[in-house]
């Protein structure tokens, strides 16, 4: 299938934290491969400021190096060209460093848009020596990553940081999850079929599980991650957006803020989740691998590398049919997996016991599709005897033999900015209201003395969370590759 490359209108681009993990790994080499698809202007700049006395040059070589280690085996017949494209303004985020000289070398008259990839404690420095400057306009954008905040309080402290100098129409707060093609594709498949929508309410859906399961743990951040857990890393933020992808009515548009409306009241309606329906794991050390508190460099710490939880929603649509959240570290498998399960037919007319429910599985990484179970008759004589089958479609084979090579989620999210679409990004009041939902949840934990339940790595987490679902005569999809 050939995909469709729309350029992008020319711009300058700003990374902030330019020499950092992010844009290393993730910002640097999705420019380089927009660059490679002819999505980006070739007079497209794209200008790297951090703290270390760099020159242009040796930011040019770092970024052939972070392009060779994260990007290996890319096609480099156009590096040189990107990289000449590239430009590099040491600057000081607390003082005046750089700030002139940022200033002469952007162009009139084109995008600009400044990712700011650093800690949110520079935000506010940041935002204010843009304007100070008169570097940044009101048509000009801004992009920050996550963690936005580690609560509500500190997460309205960076949203009102932010609006003292731009609207929120020009405030991209990324999400990678949303960036991702099978996470859109929850959307096209709810609402560009008229299949799903009858049978997607209570009445017919027994109950949802949403798992994201990673085999790496957390050696190498510790640092960050002891600071935050499960809870804040994953579930406040990627799976509460995968949450409102299935959860949320129909928006009148695919439009930014019709879309952005819709998951807000979704979050709105989640019930408070009470203690006894939320299961914290810790991974434990096996076999010679490092456990979590050795992660951790913290052998006291109680923070949780998984968690499971049961989510109700408060409204018309999903009374009555509850959601279960998984994530963990060192699992048995990278997997991420929607599973919806639908109710067993009212009534049966065959005279045995195996009826299943049907199930939807939307699988979003790896081996992106779906698979819809059904229940047909078993082949052959003897009588009417039911079986399940699965109706299985990987996305991959279904667009064609040769496949379509999937851009990664910061490359979309990228192009997204310059294009001005926010539809793929948070909006203030919806981080506001996911933080409102967790923070009680989080608080209770850190005032209380409870340890998370230790597991194996390898395995599908604790059996307290198994237990979570048992207990309601439900089971988890086992996690597998
Ligand atoms: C990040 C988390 O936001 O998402 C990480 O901070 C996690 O802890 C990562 O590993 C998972 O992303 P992906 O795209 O690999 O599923």
């Amino acid at each position: 299938m050939v995909v469709r490359v729309i350029p992008v209108d020319d711009f300058d681009l700003v990374i902030f934290g330019a020499t950092g993990d992010l844009a290393r790994r993730k910002i640097l080499p999705g420019l380089y491969r927009r660059f490679l698809a002819g999505q980006m202007p070739s007079s497209a700049r794209i200008i790297g400021a951090a703290r270390s006395d760099l020159t242009e040059q040796q930011f040019r070589d770092e970024t052939r190096a972070a392009i060779d280690e994260f990007a290996p085996g890319i096609d480099t017949s156009q590096l040189e060209a990107f990289l000449a494209e590239l430009h590099y303004v040491a600057i000081d985020a607390k003082g005046t460093g750089g700030w002139e000289k940022l200033k002469e070398i952007m162009r009139p008259g084109v995008v600009r848009a400044f990712y700011f990839s650093v800690a949110p404690s520079l935000f506010g420095d940041l935002a204010q020596r843009l304007s100070d400057y008169g570097i940044a306009d009101g048509e000009s954008r801004i992009v920050v990553e996550k963690p936005f905040g580690r609560d509500l309080e500190s997460a309205r402290a960076l949203n009102d940081v932010l609006a003292r100098h731009f609207a929120e129409r020009q405030i991209y707060r990324i999400d990678h999850y949303l960036g991702k093609e099978t996470v859109q594709n929850l959307m096209a498949v709810r609402f560009a079929n008229i299949l799903f929508e009858p049978l997607w309410n209570a009445q017919y859906v027994d109950h949802v599980q949403i798992t994201v399961a990673e085999t790496v743990g957390v050696g190498g951040r510790g640092g960050y991650y002891d600071q935050s857990g499960a809870m804040r890393d994953m579930v406040q933020n990627h799976l509460m957006q995968l949450l409102c992808l299935i959860a949320m009515e129909p928006p009148y548009h695919f439009d930014p803020n019709a879309v952005r409306d819709e998951k807000l009241k979704v979050i709105r309606a989640l019930e408070p989740v009470s203690e006894a329906e939320i299961v914290r794991g810790q991974y434990q050390a096996e076999n010679g691998t490092q456990g979590y508190l050795d992660d951790a460099e913290n052998p006291d710490s109680r923070t949780e590398s998984f968690v499971a939880l049961k989510v109700r929603i408060s409204n018309w649509r999903w009374q009555g049919t509850p959601f279960y959240l998984r994530t963990g570290k060192k699992l048995r498998a990278r997997t991420s997996e929607i599973v919806i399960t639908f109710r067993e037919p009212p009534h049966s007319i065959f005279d045995e016991s195996s009826q299943k429910p049907n199930q939807l599985v939307i699988k979003l990484q790896p081996d992106e599709g779906m698979i819809l179970t059904v229940m047909i008759k078993e082949p052959g004589p003897g009588g009417m005897r039911l079986m399940q089958v699965p109706l299985d479609m990987s996305f991959a084979d279904a667009v064609g033999p040769e496949g379509v090579d999937m851009p990664d989620a910061y490359e979309r999210l990228i192009m997204d900015v310059i294009r001005g679409n926010q539809t793929l990004f948070m909006r203030g009041d919806e981080v506001e209201a996911a933080w409102a939902w967790a923070d009680p949840i989080i608080k209770s934990w850190e005032a209380g003395k409870a340890r998370p339940e230790p597991y194996d790595p390898g395995s599908s987490g604790p059996e307290e969370a198994l237990r979570l679902m048992h207990r309601d005569n439900r089971r988890w999809r086992e996690i597998r590759a």
